[in-house]
């Protein structure tokens, strides 16, 4: 399931982010590459740990903590501290997969990539190129978003970003360990939150129907609590 999350940052942290991103220093993007993904990777990062990195990355996390959507969709349980990269004159990452379980800097816990995500920092008509490519047995599906808003897709996709030949494109991306690792049960639960978010705006004085919904309610908690690992 590939999921779009608009406007997660609004206008004022966007030109926070920007202000500290423009000056921050960038190196090349290898540094936290893989192996084989270093051969396909070409761009440039923040370094981690970086002020403007963690600034601008517990900026992302707070917002992501409020967002109904993204919680919903994603049923976080860790969440990497958020990266940043910049492609320009020409730079693409080929197609890869990212890893299973990542390190997270500093610390000795470890997550594994149940979901990918990247979040826009560039609107679409500053630069040429720079799409987010993520294959599944649907075929393939090509991103790219205003600034401020998000994708989130399972890692477990083959994935790349085209050349960008104009413009220079600015992102942030990190992985969540879901407490629901499979992405089919994910998206079961997903669908049904918002199913039953949808009915209960819309049920008025209907006693019955309302009986229903906390029923209705009470099946998703109680299938998250079989499924969930902590
Ligand atoms: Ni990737």
């Amino acid at each position: 399931m590939l999921i779009t999350v608009p406007n997660l940052l609004n206008s004022e942290e966007l030109a926070e982010a920007r202000g500290l991103l423009d000056a921050a220093e960038w190196v090349d993007g290898r540094v936290t590459a893989g192996h084989q993904s270093s051969q396909a990777k070409d761009n440039e990062q923040i370094p981690e740990g970086h002020p403007a990195a963690e600034k601008v990355g517990d900026m992302i996390l707070r917002a992501l903590g409020q967002n109904p959507l993204f919680l919903s969709a994603a049923l976080p349980l860790r969440i990497f501290p958020p990266l940043f990269n910049r492609y320009s004159g020409g730079q693409n990452f080929g197609t890869h997969v990212d890893n299973a379980i990542r390190q997270i800097p500093g610390t000795p816990l470890r997550i594994r990539t149940d979901l990918s995500a990247t979040v826009f920092f560039e609107d679409p008509d500053k630069y040429e190129g720079g799409e987010l490519c993520v294959e599944d047995t649907y075929g393939v599906h090509r991103v790219k978003l205003p600034a401020g808003s998000m994708v989130l897709y399972p890692s477990t996709s083959l994935h790349h970003v085209t050349p960008v030949t104009s413009g220079s494109r600015l992102c942030s991306f990190f992985w969540i360990q879901s407490m629901i690792r499979d992405d089919t049960r994910r998206s079961l639960l997903f669908d049904m939150d918002r199913s039953i978010q949808r009915i209960s705006g819309e049920l008025g004085e209907h006693e019955a129907a309302r009986k229903s919904a906390v029923e209705l309610t009470g099946v998703y908690h109680n299938i998250l609590r079989q499924w969930a690992e902590m």
